[in-house]
Parts: structure tokens; C-alpha cells; sequence
């Protein structure tokens, strides 16, 4: 195993992913191309469900957030595995219906949602649309109104915790382009608004801390003060919420200097705080929702390029340049993000050749990786880049008029290409 039970080696001294040769896979269906091990995403789908039923209760459930990843066989899966899902633009909840995803079980989050936005999710069906603003209430209840159509609401809120320093940032709540704070009393203003209105039915409240998180004291954080905004509510208003939603965020080990996480044992450590907190302050437990991307798709993924050029630059650095770079994985370069890297195709040799990976955009700062040690490559090698996937192929670009990779599925069945590569054809298609 290399990080992630999905990587590991064969005896041609290939890398493996899901037990196909990662060399092989290249061979057949080009480079770059993402590989995904849908067995992998299935048991994290699995273990969320369970979880969350033993330690959050039984009307509690996962939902994918599809920014992680998205497309319609992926919907297709999160459907059979029985996920409820987190769409941020008509163009996710699109994807999802063309998928058959059963819409109801859709929450419909993002901070600016167009009045098409609103008609669109409405029309489809969508279970709860995530208002975050006044504004958009009204606009919501306007839609509503011209359509005849009722909405389940839940609002977002913002807790104002720093995810990273532990802290309750309280000012820090306030600054921030979504949700509504508790501190300058919008929350409740929104709130009290929502139940003014007659088209609109508010079911609950939805908060979202930060992304690769790796213990659960800011959720534990999160929990308690959106159970005391619950309670709050209640006495001022006699509502009391039936769903909490926390948003996503549990952390991905990307190389070995992240920690590895327990992702059901936190679950069940948070359970039991929210159960606590729950009596502490008297109030009714609702049925919990966390919403996952990253770690139910991002260690199941691996990119895999072929190796072009090898550049030694003495005194310098080695710069290892593959076919694909910031147009399939922007993450370095916006990020810094930091990955591990593996030649494919000498998997089982020392990795002591220290380099640069570079991708081919006419841009320097396409790289991938800096100060990462393969074992040394040369012009034709397969090298993968590990858990690509998340936050990839959803943020892939076409800079540089490069066509977007094939998203190849395994897993013990098959091997399937749920998404085909992007042809010249597919990138001058909307010219005129
Ligand atoms: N729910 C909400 C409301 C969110 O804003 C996010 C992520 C999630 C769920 C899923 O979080 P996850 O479990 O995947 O951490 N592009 C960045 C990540 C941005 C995450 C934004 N929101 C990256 O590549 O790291």
C-alpha cells in the first residue's frame, strides 16, 4: 500500500491502482488521464451511512458536496449507495438529474443564487435550498410566488470558528461572503424573516467550518454553537430546528507528513458531544448532516501523465516536465497544495531522485510539485500523481487550448470511462 489502500505495487514493479497496472491503464487509455477507484468511494460512501446512523441517529445522513467531484456516473453511484447530495449551481443540479439522483435529497447551498438559480431547483424538485442572505430569501419567496410552488429552507449560518487555530474567531464571523452571523444579530433577523413567510418552510440551520480538517473540536465547536443559536430561536420564537447541517470539511492525507484519520471513530467522538451538548441545553437533537467531498473521493483518485522531458540544472534543480499540469490539477498553483508522486513505471526502485515536477503550460508557476523525490525518471514513464480526486477534474481548466483528461473508473468489475478525453474538436466547439 502507498498512502491509500487504492495505490500499491506489482511484480513488474508497476505502480497498482485497485489491482490494474497503473503502465497498463496509461497504455490503453492515454495520458493524462484521472483513474478513480469507485470501490474506494462506495466504502466511504458505506462508512458515512453507517456512522452516521449509529452515532448521529437514524434519520441522520451523508451528503457528497459534488464540487469535490461531479459527473453523472459519479451521481449515479452516490444515488445507489443512498448519499443525499450538496449542489452549488444549476449546472451541479443539472448533472445530478440527468443522473436520476432523486432530487429531494439535494441541498442546494451557494452564496448568490440567481433568480434562474432558484427557479430552476425549485422546478426540479431540489429538497432544501440553503438561503444565506436576506436578499435571497426575498428573492426566493418572490419565485415562489410567481410559480406557486412552496420551499423547504434551511438558512446558513456563520459559527465564526477558525478551523486551523481551534478558535472562535467571533469577529470572524462577520466578514465572510456567506451565511448569516449570529454576533450582528443577522441570523436571527433571517430567521425570524423566514418564518414570516408563506411559501417558505424553514426545516433547519446549515453552518460550514473549513476543508481538511483533521480532528473534530471545530465541528464539536461548531455543534455547540449552533445548538445554543437553536435554543436561542426556540425561546424567541417557539421554533425549534429538525436538522442541523455542519458542512464538510474532514481532512485527506495527501503525502506522509499528514496525520491518518479515523474518520468513524471522530464520527462517533462527535456523536457522543453532540448528545451531550443536546442535554446540556434542553434541546430537541435533530437529525445531523455533514456534508463530505474530499475525503470520500480525493484518496480513491490518481492522475497519470507521461513523462517528457528531464531537465538538470545544475547547482539548481531537476525539473521532470509530464503532458498535463495546472489545466487538469490547479491545486499547486493556486494552493501550494502539496502532493506525492510516484514513477509508475519503476515503482518498486529507490524514489531518491529529488525534482520538480513541471506540467506543459507556457507559464512556470504549472508546476505540480517541488522538492519531491521519485525514483529517477526518463522520457516515456507513467508518473502518478496520488489522490487527485478531489478538487481536479472539477477545477480542470482548458488553458492553453488543452484538452481535459478521461476520468477512468476501476474497481474489482471493471475498468469504465465514465467521462471521455476532451478532443480539439470539443475546445473550438463553442466558437463561432
Ligand atoms: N459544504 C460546503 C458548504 C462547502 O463549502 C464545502 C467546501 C464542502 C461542503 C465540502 O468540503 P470538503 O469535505 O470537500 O472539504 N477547492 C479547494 C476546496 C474548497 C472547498 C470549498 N467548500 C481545494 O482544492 O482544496
Amino acid at each position: 500500500m502507498i498512502l491509500h489502500p487504492s495505490f500499491d505495487t506489482n511484480e513488474k514493479g508497476h505502480l497498482t491502482v485497485c489491482g490494474y497496472d497503473a503502465v497498463d491503464l496509461a497504455k490503453e487509455h492515454g495520458t493524462p488521464a484521472y483513474i478513480l477507484d469507485t470501490d474506494a468511494v462506495r466504502g466511504m460512501c458505506r462508512m458515512y451511512k453507517r456512522a452516521f446512523r449509529e452515532h448521529f441517529g437514524e434519520d441522520s445522513f451523508p451528503v457528497y458536496a459534488g464540487k469535490a467531484l461531479c459527473y453523472k456516473n459519479l451521481y449515479r453511484i452516490i444515488t445507489q449507495e443512498g448519499m443525499f447530495a450538496d449542489c452549488v449551481s444549476s449546472g451541479e443540479l443539472y448533472t445530478a438529474s440527468k443522473a436520476g439522483f432523486p432530487m429531494e435529497n439535494v441541498f442546494f447551498h451557494g452564496n448568490n443564487k440567481t433568480d434562474y438559480d432558484l427557479q430552476y431547483a425549485l422546478a426540479l424538485g431540489v429538497g432544501y435550498i440553503v438561503v444565506d442572505s436576506v436578499d435571497e430569501l426575498n428573492a426566493l419567496e418572490a419565485v415562489c410566488r410567481e410559480t406557486s410552488m412552496d420551499a423547504d429552507i434551511l438558512i446558513r449560518v456563520t459559527p465564526g470558528i477558525d478551523p486551523h487555530t481551534h478558535k472562535k474567531i467571533i469577529t470572524g464571523s462577520v466578514d465572510s461572503k456567506f451565511g448569516s452571523a449570529i454576533e450582528t444579530g443577522q441570523a436571527m433577523k433571517i430567521t425570524e424573516l423566514a418564518l414570516s413567510k408563506e411559501r417558505i418552510h424553514l426545516k433547519g440551520f446549515h453552518c460550514h467550518v473549513g476543508s481538511q480538517i483533521f480532528d473534530i473540536e471545530p465541528f464539536a465547536d461548531a455543534c455547540s454553537i449552533m445548538l445554543g443559536f437553536i435554543k436561542t430561536v426556540r425561546g424567541r420564537t417557539g421554533f425549534e430546528a429538525a436538522m442541523l447541517n455542519i458542512g464538510g470539511g474532514f481532512g485527506v492525507r495527501y503525502t506522509d507528513k499528514d496525520p491518518e484519520i479515523d474518520y468513524e471513530a471522530n464520527i462517533a467522538a462527535l456523536g457522543k458531544r453532540i448528545s451531550a451538548l443536546c442535554l446540556e441545553l434542553g434541546v430537541k437533537k435533530p437529525a445531523l448532516f455533514m456534508e463530505p467531498g474530499r475525503s470520500i473521493v480525493a484518496a480513491a483518485g490518481a492522475t497519470l501523465y507521461k513523462c517528457g522531458s528531464v531537465k538538470e540544472i545544475p547547482g539548481f534543480r531537476n525539473y521532470v516536465s509530464v503532458d498535463g499540469g495546472m489545466p487538469d490539477n490547479p491545486r499547486y498553483a493556486l494552493y501550494q497544495a502539496e502532493y506525492t508522486a510516484v514513477n509508475a513505471s519503476k515503482a518498486k526502485d529507490p524514489a531518491e531522485y529529488e525534482c520538480t515536477l513541471g506540467g506543459r503550460c507556457c507559464e512556470s508557476g504549472d508546476l505540480l510539485a517541488e522538492g519531491i523525490k521519485i525514483a529517477k525518471p526518463e522520457r516515456g514513464d507513467i508518473i502518478a500523481v496520488l489522490v487527485t480526486g478531489a478538487y481536479n477534474f472539477s477545477m480542470a481548466s482548458n488553458y492553453n487550448r488543452i484538452p481535459r483528461p478521461p476520468v477512468i473508473e476501476v474497481s474489482k468489475e471493471k475498468v469504465f470511462c465514465s467521462v471521455r478525453r476532451q478532443t480539439f474538436t470539443d475546445i473550438t466547439a463553442l466558437d463561432i
